[in-house]
């Protein structure tokens, strides 16, 4: 058993869609998560400068104690989970890769969206991803412009959002995909926006959030470290930005 929390990292406010899923299946765990803030977004910054905020975050919620590290940034995973697993080698971390096994198993048709920042799209993982579970399937990549911004300045619901997500997401219901995968932790809290503009067909959007708790949940059992049953847990929220996005993160977090 160990008490100690769970660190969950991004850019911003994104990973927070995969910290809901590990408040909902981990009730006993508490959970440290730290959203960036200040240098958000990752999506078009150079690698290596990714990879030194990505060690940056680590040390600091090593400074909390973490026993255990989600990635829950899929950009921060292709440019930096290697350098991490070698840098901090004790420590189990958890990276987020896009659902394109899922996605790629279940479509009919044969024809599956990958929607993601630039860095993630490009990054060799995904390529790796396309390469075994692709076969046969034709994957069309695009990049979910706006998305991030929309979801940093909370404004899923707003029209002009709405228009930012049609301009993505139609060009892909035209191109006859049946399967969406979000591929950037932020997307899934525009799933309301791009429901809408998918209308009434038959098109199935995935993310990768409940893989990951599960994953997070095998490596605990693993490695002996899960909570005590009548752990109190603990949430906290920090950032490298200030107090305020400090509180919006918890909000936002705990929003229905
Ligand atoms: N939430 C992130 C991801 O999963 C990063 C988005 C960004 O900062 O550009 O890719």
């Amino acid at each position: 058993m160990d008490n100690r929390p769970i660190g969950v990292y991004d850019s911003g406010f994104g990973g927070l869609s995969v910290w809901r899923e590990l408040y909902r299946a981990l009730p006993d765990e508490s959970l440290i998560y730290l959203g960036d803030g200040k240098n958000c977004p990752y999506g078009s910054l150079p690698e290596e400068r990714i990879r030194e905020l990505a060690v940056q975050s680590v040390e600091e919620l090593l400074k909390h104690d973490c026993k255990l590290i989600v990635v829950a940034c899929n950009t921060a995973t292709a440019a930096a989970i290697n350098h991490l697993r070698e840098r901090f080698a004790e420590l189990p971390i958890v990276g987020l890769e896009p659902a394109v096994k899922p996605a790629c198993l279940k479509s009919k048709r044969k024809r599956v969206a990958v929607v993601a920042t630039e860095r993630s799209l490009e990054s060799e993982k995904l390529r790796l991803a396309l390469e075994r579970y692709g076969e046969g399937v034709e994957v069309i990549k695009a990049v979910g412009r706006g998305f991030v911004e929309a979801v940093e300045a909370d404004a899923e619901q707003s029209a002009e959002t709405l228009e930012k997500v049609r301009a993505v997401i139609e060009p892909l219901l035209e191109s006859e995909v049946d399967v969406i995968v979000l591929g950037c932790t932020h997307y899934p809290f525009l799933k309301r926006a791009i429901r809408q503009v998918v209308g009434e067909r038959d098109v199935m959007i995935i993310d990768s959030g409940e893989a990951v708790s599960k994953r997070v949940e095998s490596l605990l059992e693993h490695y002996g470290i899960k909570a005590a049953e009548e752990n109190e847990p603990r949430y906290e929220f920090l950032s490298f930005a200030d107090a305020e996005y400090c509180e919006r993160l918890r909000r936002k977090a705990f929003d229905e």
